[in-house]
């Protein structure tokens, strides 16, 4: 995903520097590719219907309204040369979700339910298929169920089991990995994301098994989110410094976001005698930070990732209880978490 991400910025850089006339069909092409396979929010409305309202309450979801009517965006998309922020613009990857309509990409929603848990096409089907037609979910054969999720992620379902998948999109998107964007657009430089406390405010919707409450995730999995998230962070930040070409704010500020999220890490490792993450730190100091060093700093990245996966596959939280002293308290999580 972070790839064609990547792809989809740079050709929209190059379209926008060469500035020809070509850039709205050119686009155009390359994201309906990416958003093919979205079929959108309402998809998952029949069955979700907690989940929607819990989201309902989120900047995720408002962004498609406010957005374009803010004086700030409006500026931010002068300086790029965007005319109208849900057609084709850079605008779209992070604050909206895009369908395709014929042959053309419609804005559907802010940030929803496939921005995290996968473009659904594919996966559709299998996710609500529990073993025939008018078998209903409970009855479905434990075997089943087994084929069921693996064919769904398969198919491109992220689902909340898989920590590092569905925490991967947020950096993705939080980290602003965008130069041109920052620095000339004068748009923020990512967010002071982490993952325990902007995952368990309002974005929070643990509803599923029981709706009538939205508790927040059990310690062992916090644990895991705060050091997934982390590592994730420092991820992204490296992959942010692989896009810089210049020194400017951008640089600067995905080298401190490298070094806030390294020295966090370098807590969690001193608490904890856990080997893969003092080899996250270790990966770290074989990085030479400076810009136009892309290929070196995405190796860096793609160690970081592959270590991280390890981890979160590994482990699963409640071996942590060291570092719970470091975990960000209630009261600091990221807005009001939806009451059903
Ligand atoms: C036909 C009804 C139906 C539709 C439509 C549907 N779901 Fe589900 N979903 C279910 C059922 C039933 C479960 C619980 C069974 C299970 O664990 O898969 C579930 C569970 C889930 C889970 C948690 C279980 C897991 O796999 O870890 C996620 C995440 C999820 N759905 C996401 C979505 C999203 C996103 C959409 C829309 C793109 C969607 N669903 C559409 C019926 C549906
Ligand atoms: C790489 C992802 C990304 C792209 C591309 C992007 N944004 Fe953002 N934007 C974000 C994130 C993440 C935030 C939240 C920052 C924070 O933590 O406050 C944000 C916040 C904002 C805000 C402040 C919040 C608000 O709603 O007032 C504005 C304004 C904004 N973006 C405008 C734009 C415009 C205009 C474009 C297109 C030219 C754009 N953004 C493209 C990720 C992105
Ligand atoms: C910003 C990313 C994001 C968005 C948007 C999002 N989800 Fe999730 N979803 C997650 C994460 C992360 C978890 C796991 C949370 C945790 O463990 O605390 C999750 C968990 C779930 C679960 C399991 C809940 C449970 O009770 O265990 C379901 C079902 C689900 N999401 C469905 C949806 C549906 C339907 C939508 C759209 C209305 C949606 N999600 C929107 C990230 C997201
Ligand atoms: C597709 C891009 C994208 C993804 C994926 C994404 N976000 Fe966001 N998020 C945004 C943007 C853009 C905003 C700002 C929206 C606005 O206010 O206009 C935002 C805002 C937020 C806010 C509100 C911040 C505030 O100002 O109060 C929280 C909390 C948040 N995101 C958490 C998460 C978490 C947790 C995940 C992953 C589970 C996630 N986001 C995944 C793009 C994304």
């Amino acid at each position: 995903m972070m790839k064609t991400f990547i792809k989809l910025m740079c050709s929209f850089f190059l379209f926008t520097v060469l500035n020809i006339g070509l850039f709205s069909s050119a686009s155009a092409e390359e994201l309906s590719a990416a958003t093919k396979a979205t079929l959108g929010p309402k998809s998952c409305a029949n069955c979700h219907k907690s989940s929607i309202r819990a989201w309902k309450g989120t900047h995720h979801f408002k962004t498609f309204k406010n957005l374009p009517k803010k004086k700030e965006a409006k500026a931010i998309a002068k300086k790029m040369g965007i005319k109208r922020m849900k057609n084709k613009s850079d605008c779209l990857d992070c604050h909206f979700t895009s369908k395709p309509k014929k042959n053309k990409t419609k804005v559907v929603a802010g940030i929803s339910c496939e921005s995290c848990h996968g473009p659904a096409r594919e996966w559709m089907d299998i996710h609500g298929d529990f073993g025939g037609k008018g078998v209903k979910v409970n009855d479905e054969t434990p075997e089943h169920k087994i084929t069921r999720y693996a064919e769904a992620e398969k198919n491109g379902m992220i689902r909340p089991s898989n920590l590092y998948n569905v925490a991967k999109n947020c950096y993705s998107c939080h980290t602003v990995p965008n130069e041109k964007l920052v620095n000339v657009g004068g748009h923020a430089a990512g967010s002071e994301f982490e993952l325990v406390q902007w995952s368990q405010g309002e974005v929070r919707h643990n509803v599923w098994y029981d709706e009538k409450v939205n508790n927040a995730s059990p310690t062992n999995r916090l644990r895991m989110m705060y050091i997934i998230g982390k590592a994730l962070d420092l991820e992204y930040a490296l992959r942010g410094l692989a896009n810089a070409t210049e020194d400017q704010a951008y640089f600067k500020a995905m080298v401190e976001r490298q070094q806030k999220a390294l020295t966090d890490l370098k807590k969690i490792a001193d608490s904890l005698q856990t080997a893969e993450i003092k080899a996250l730190v270790a990966a770290v100091n074989t990085a030479d930070i400076k810009i136009n060093n892309s290929a070196a700093l995405t190796a860096v990245a793609d160690k970081i990732s592959g270590i991280s996966q390890g981890i979160a596959k590994q482990y699963d939280g409640s071996q942590f209880a060291a570092i719970d002293t470091l975990l960000p308290a209630a009261s600091s999580y990221k807005g009001n978490a939806f009451q059903p």
